[in-house]
Order: C-alpha cells, then sequence, then structure tokens
C-alpha cells in the first residue's frame, strides 16, 4: 500500500528506477521480500544514494540496520574511507547483516550494535556527518536531540517513513491501531520542520523521507 503519491507515479517510477544494478544488492532485495522483512523502497534508496555521494561522510550512523540494505546502500556510496556505525535490536537481523556486509567487502569499515537506539544514543560520544533513522517510528520524537547533538556542522539528519503510509497527512488515513505512531510523528515533523539548528526538507518519496542539515 502506499497512498504518499497516486498509483500511476509510483508505477511510472518503478519502471525507471533500475537501482541498484548489481546481482548482489537484488539477491538481499529478494530475500527481504521472500521472508517479509522491510527494507527500503528502490526510490528512497536511490535518493539516499544520491544524498551519501554529493555529502561524501566520513562518518555516519545509522538506527535500523536490519538485514543490512540500506547501510550498503550508505557504505557504497561513501568515499573509501568511509566508516559506518549501525544499531539494531534484532540480533537475528544483525547477523545476516554482519554477512552481506562481509560478502560485499565492508567488514572493516562497519561497526554493528546490538542494542536499544535510544540506550545507544544516549551513550554514543562520537560525531557524524551523517545519521539516518529507519528505526522505531514513534521513538523518532526522542531520538531527535541526540541526534542534533552527534552531527557535525552541516551534517545530515534523513529518516524514513515520516509520512506513514500517508497517515501522517490525512486524519481520514489513520488507522485507530496506528494513532500514537501518527501523533509522534506529526510532532516530530512539526518540530524538525521548525527547529533553530535544522533546516529541514520533507519529501513524498517511498513512505516519506525528511531531510536536514545541521546549521
Ligand atoms: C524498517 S527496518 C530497517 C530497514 C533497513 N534500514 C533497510 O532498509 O535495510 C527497522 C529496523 O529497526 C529495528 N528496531 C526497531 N526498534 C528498535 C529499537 N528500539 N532499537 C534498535 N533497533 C530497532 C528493527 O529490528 C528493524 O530491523
Amino acid at each position: 500500500m502506499n497512498l504518499i503519491n497516486k498509483n500511476y507515479i509510483n508505477e511510472y517510477l518503478k519502471m525507471l528506477n533500475t537501482f541498484p544494478h548489481d546481482k548482489e544488492m537484488e539477491q538481499i532485495i529478494k530475500y527481504a521480500k521472500d521472508n517479509d522483512i522491510p527494507i527500503l523502497r528502490p526510490e528512497t534508496a536511490s535518493l539516499l544514494n544520491i544524498i551519501v555521494q554529493a555529502k561524501k561522510p566520513e562518518t555516519a550512523l545509522e538506527i535500523g540496520t536490519s538485514i543490512g540494505f540500506s547501510g550498503l546502500v550508505i557504505l557504497r556510496a561513501m568515499n573509501e574511507d568511509g566508516r559506518l556505525v549501525s544499531v539494531d535490536m534484532d540480533e537475528t537481523s544483525l547477523e545476516i547483516a554482519r554477512e552481506n556486509f562481509r560478502l560485499q567487502g565492508f567488514a572493516e569499515r562497519i561497526t554493528l550494535i546490538n542494542n536499544d537506539a535510544g540506550e545507544v544514543l544516549h551513550n554514543l560520544t562520537d560525531s557524524f556527518d551523517l545519521i539516518f533513522i529507519d528505526g522505531p517510528k514513534a521513538q523518532y520524537i526522542n531520538y531527535l536531540s541526540y541526534c542534533i547533538k552527534l552531527l557535525n556542522k552541516g551534517g545530515i539528519l534523513i529518516c524514513d517513513d515520516v509520512l506513514f503510509y500517508g497517515m501522517v497527512a490525512d486524519n481520514k488515513l489513520v488507522n485507530r491501531r496506528k494513532i500514537t505512531i501518527v501523533k509522534r510523528l506529526r510532532k516530530f515533523l512539526k518540530i524538525i520542520s521548525s527547529h533553530p539548528q535544522l533546516d529541514t526538507s520533507i519529501i513524498p518519496i517511498g513512505d516519506g523521507l525528511s531531510i536536514s542539515i545541521r546549521k
């Protein structure tokens, strides 16, 4: 289900979108599909690839590793010495991710942390040029102040699923069981849209992507 763009736009973009181009990534996408594991949509992955290539971060942090798909998009787009720290509380997914990073030659450039992201963010002291959040949506608002603190000036904060099937933008679409997530995402978007330390753009791509620059 995607209620963010009209179907004909989604279908057209899907037809055009050829990212990623290789067998290794196609295999991960197939594994995710066969096992019902949610990973970045191709159009969002393609935009993430462009942003990382344009920014050239030396250090990046990811919340929500899953099986490593988005982390691989980031690592492939970084310069050769770029390093990624990626956090997920699900041990089984992380083991699959570890193998995927190893198979694509990134074992030396990835640090995987198996813990709750809130706790990790609270304890991290490193600074990052890019932070990508694709974890528990209801927690984005709690993660924000930590992310701003951990981001270098000019650093980029990217958050996926911020429009959450369009529910965030229109009450008529809201599934009652998801109302808490929707309310928290709305609050999160309101804050990042007018935060004095951030410039933010919210893009209706995939499930909605917010991109903020730390001033
Ligand atoms: C949508 S998936 C991430 C997909 C991944 N970014 C990709 O595109 O390849 C969300 C991930 O967040 C993880 N997660 C959920 N709550 C978490 C938490 N509190 N701390 C750390 N990870 C969490 C889940 O285990 C899941 O793997």
